[in-house]
């Protein structure tokens, strides 16, 4: 199935060409998982969860309206913190309307989770790529532990309809190694009679676990399971969400590619079950070190130096991928940078997020001049070749749109990044960010429609900046 990320509303692109140098020091907006998980542990726990470094993102947005229509009452600071009253899960109320998830997969899933335990009616859907995403990976389990779930074709997409309560501890061995569907199981768990356990056949990243614990509630865990025991109280609490690392990603490889720049990105999360980036760029013969490493709120945190150089090919196997699996579209620019030949595998779970982003990657870097080809479920990269600036779609997907626009500070020429109001879902201020680190890139917005010819964009970019800023 063909699927574009976003509604075609506001179509913005951007235009920008290689920067002078790229070298900086910076920080970038908190953590998206984290930022999740925060909302939705404070809603069940009691007392007042304060956070400080949210991210204000369409997605966490989209979890913290759907929480406060079950009834939880959140409080958004001017400095960006947030406080959430929790009142334990009993308090939840059946929402008047259909909760809408709009392009997150992540709220919709957790929030699968945490509605399956609450004995009453809601409906979850989101926009058009999250109506189009699996559910059966976790309306199955739910459904197994006693929660009525429907959805489009038997279960598998949303609209999910959801009547939960009375649920049961299960056994659950997932086939996917998916940080999603352990959520959303763990969070009905947290409401069911007895024990849950979780088995992902590879670990996922356990920001759910970590935040548990600092809740009070300690999960068990042992390899690839995890278990929780149903019935325990969280207590409120407070935490500091760090960088997102796959925030940080974009800078990481603009850097990395460049021999001779050199980037520090302060307070970001480096919980080892996401850090693959790091280890591949290593590899790759990039220097990256973390600075200051110390733990907030159970998560590992550092600062983060990238010296960059001439980078050669890898491989990347299937078992690494779930330690990275946000950061595949970024990397297959470093690979296009990079000497050789990179064969990134297994990396089928790609086809289910926001948009196909094997196709998409594939369909794109080919028009910037990259050598790519998808085989089965691989991306094959035969990296060195010059790109040339191009016109070319995010597809609405928020991390298309940053890839290509890394790509883009090391094409000739202009390069147009089409439909980029998507980056609002994880990155609000990307663009600002970019031109402050690739200095002289002249990264503009400028409206889609018009644009498709790189000569008469920079021409409309200079008008369309007197009515708008980045
Ligand atoms: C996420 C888990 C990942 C990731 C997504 C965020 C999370 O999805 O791709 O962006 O916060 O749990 P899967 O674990 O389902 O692959």
């Amino acid at each position: 199935m063909r699927r574009e990320a976003t509604e075609p509303a506001a179509l913005r692109s951007w235009l920008l060409h290689a920067p002078d140098r790229i070298e900086g020091t910076l920080r970038v907006p908190g953590d998206k998982s984290i930022s999740h998980r925060s909302l939705l542990l404070g809603a069940l726990a009691h007392g007042v969860t304060e956070v400080r470094g949210f991210l204000r993102g369409a997605d966490c947005l989209a979890t913290l309206e759907a929480l406060r229509a079950l009834g939880t009452e959140i409080i958004e600071s001017a400095d960006g913190g947030v406080q959430i009253k929790g009142a334990g899960p009993e308090a939840l109320r059946e929402p008047l309307t259909v909760l809408d998830a709009g392009n997150s997969g992540t709220s919709l899933r957790l929030l699968a989770g945490l509605l399956a335990g609450r004995p009453f009616f809601s409906v979850l859907t989101g926009d058009a790529s999250l109506r189009s995403r699996p559910m059966r990976r976790i309306t199955e389990p739910l459904a197994a532990m006693g929660a009525t779930l429907l959805g489009r074709v038997n279960g598998d997409f949303p609209p999910l309809a959801i009547r939960g309560g009375a649920l049961s501890g299960i056994g659950w061995r997932s086939p996917v190694a998916s940080a999603q569907v352990k959520s959303a199981i763990l969070l009905a768990g947290l409401q069911a009679t007895g024990e849950t356990s979780v088995t992902e056949p590879t670990l996922s990243r356990d920001h759910t676990e970590r935040m548990l614990t600092a809740f009070g509630v300690s999960p068990q865990q042992s390899g690839t399971t995890v278990i929780v025991r149903g019935g325990a109280t969280l207590h409120a609490t407070q935490l500091d969400v760090p960088g997102d690392l796959s925030s940080a990603a974009f800078f990481l490889v603009a850097a990395a590619a460049q021999a001779g720049a050199e980037v520090h990105i302060q307070n970001v999360g480096v919980n080892p079950t996401r850090t693959g980036l790091l280890d591949v760029l290593t590899r790759m013969g990039a220097a990256v070190d973390r600075d200051h490493p110390r733990i907030h709120g159970g998560e590992p945190v550092a600062d983060l130096r990238v010296r960059g150089v001439r980078l050669h090919g890898t491989t990347i196997e299937a078992e690494a991928i779930p330690r990275l699996i946000d950061e595949i579209p970024i990397l297959t620019v470093a690979a296009a940078l990079a000497e050789g030949v990179t064969l990134i595998s297994g990396a089928g779970e790609l086809r289910v997020k926001e948009v196909d982003r094997l196709a998409a990657l594939a369909g794109e870097l080919c028009t910037l001049g990259v050598a790519i080809a998808v085989e089965g479920d691989s991306l094959r990269i035969t990296g060195g070749r010059r790109l040339r600036g191009a016109a070319v779609r995010s597809r609405g997907d928020h991390r298309m749109a940053m890839s290509l626009a890394v790509a883009g500070l090391f094409a000739e020429g202009e390069t147009i990044v089409e439909d980029v109001a998507c980056v609002e879902t994880s990155f609000p201020g990307f663009a600002r960010l970019l031109e402050s680190v690739a200095s002289g890139c002249g990264i503009r917005e400028i409206p889609t429609s018009g644009c498709n010819s790189i000569a008469g964009a920079s021409q409309l970019a200079s008008r369309f900046e007197e009515n708008s800023s980045l």
